[in-house]
């Protein structure tokens, strides 16, 4: 659990420059070309850049974006879970002492801006890496992949920004560990550094997030845009799995432990450093004194290992897990997420989250236009 030393810590790093509208990051990869263009010599890859062609959709057309979403009757509907939560503790001479359903509400409302604003820059990060994997991947199964899953990353961008601007009541900047761990992967030199870090860690993350949040909420465009963004994000965890795999057979033992420990340091950022930080200075509350107690609630500490349900099981089938000695094997144990080496793993899964209809629904336009 976190204790009080990492929240210093973690509010040590925050965003200073909030009014930046460039963000410039060096990109150290060689573009690679092939002249190598037969299609289909790795037949998985070529069989999810099939797939990915026709489950296409289009952020403004399919989606009912007339849902009225009536904000405070949302937060008034969440009201109840905080009163539980806050119930079990003793808030005596803490900020949220005198706090009634009103601001409850609020930090629900501010809560939803943060989470779908960090959504939309990390689907930015995803663009970003994918069109970097267009260039520095050998292969070209996987180069014609990766330009669908750019077109999808850029959808993505494109839905939250719709929804935070239409549908939310405002906008928060990049978090800073969130930034941080961007740069990071985008300015590694190591071609499958970017899938590792993007396709596995985040979208490992991402996918099991959005599932998390697709299950509770009851709005339905929220629910209907989610399902649409799930359904490309396990195509594009695929993808990372289905690359990395032959790739990593390949590795010596000193090499794989580099990425064992680069997953392990992802895992420890992305579970103890996303802190809503922001929100807590926008409702005027010291964040450290908040965040002791949030980081003691154990809806939230359950909600952080399942945000591991699908990383686990995609580093064990890419070896990750037992290579030298096991070791990224024990780090997870110490996490307490090992639980979910078993779950089933992405490259298997895909399918079975492909949007049901979308593909009568795009052939049923297409015969439409024809006649
Ligand atoms: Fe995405
Ligand atoms: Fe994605």
């Amino acid at each position: 659990m976190t204790d009080v030393l990492d929240l210093e810590a973690v509010l040590s790093v925050s965003n200073t420059d909030v009014d930046e509208v460039i963000h410039t990051v060096a990109d150290h990869a060689d573009a690679i070309f092939t002249w190598d263009y037969e299609k289909g010599a790795r037949p998985q890859l070529n069989k999810l850049y099939e797939k990915a062609k026709h489950s296409q959709w289009n952020g403004e057309t399919d989606l009912p974006w007339d849902t009225e979403v009536d904000l405070e009757a949302q937060a008034q509907l969440q009201v109840d879970t905080f009163r539980a939560f806050t119930e079990s503790y003793d808030l005596k001479g803490s900020p949220f002492e005198r706090w009634g359903d009103k601001e409850w509400a609020t930090l629900n409302i501010e809560s939803a801006n943060w989470t779908l604003s960090q959504f939309m820059h990390g689907e930015q990060g995803a663009l970003i890496c994918t069109a970097k994997i267009v260039e520095t991947v050998p292969w070209i199964d996987a180069k014609y992949y990766a330009a669908t899953q750019v077109m999808d990353e850029a959808r993505h961008v494109e839905v939250f920004a719709k929804y935070l601007d239409t549908k939310l009541s405002g906008y928060y900047p990049v978090n800073a560990h969130l930034k941080l761990l961007l740069d990071d992967i985008v300015e590694d030199s190591r071609w499958d550094i970017t899938y590792l870090g993007m396709q596995i860690m985040v979208e490992g993350l991402a996918l099991a997030a959005f599932g998390f949040l697709h299950a509770l909420t009851t709005e339905p465009l929220l629910k209907q845009l989610l399902r649409y963004v799930m359904s490309d994000e396990a195509r594009h965890v695929a993808f990372g799995v289905l690359s990395l795999k032959e790739y990593y057979e390949g590795l010596s033992d000193a090499e794989m432990f580099e990425r064992q420990q680069f997953a392990y340091e992802a895992s420890l950022r992305m579970r103890d450093r996303f802190l809503q930080q922001e929100v807590w200075d926008r409702m005027g509350v010291n964040p450290k004194e908040a965040l002791q107690l949030v980081v003691q609630d154990p809806g939230r500490v359950m909600f952080q290992q399942i945000l591991f349900a699908k990383i686990v099981p995609n580093c064990k089938k890419l070896g990750l897990l037992d290579r030298n000695d096991q070791w990224l094997r024990r780090r997870f144990e110490e996490m307490g997420v090992i639980q979910f080496e078993d779950w089933i793993d992405t490259s298997d899964e895909y399918e079975t989250l492909q949007i049901e209809g979308l593909e009568q629904l795009r052939s049923g336009e297409l015969r439409a236009d024809a006649s």
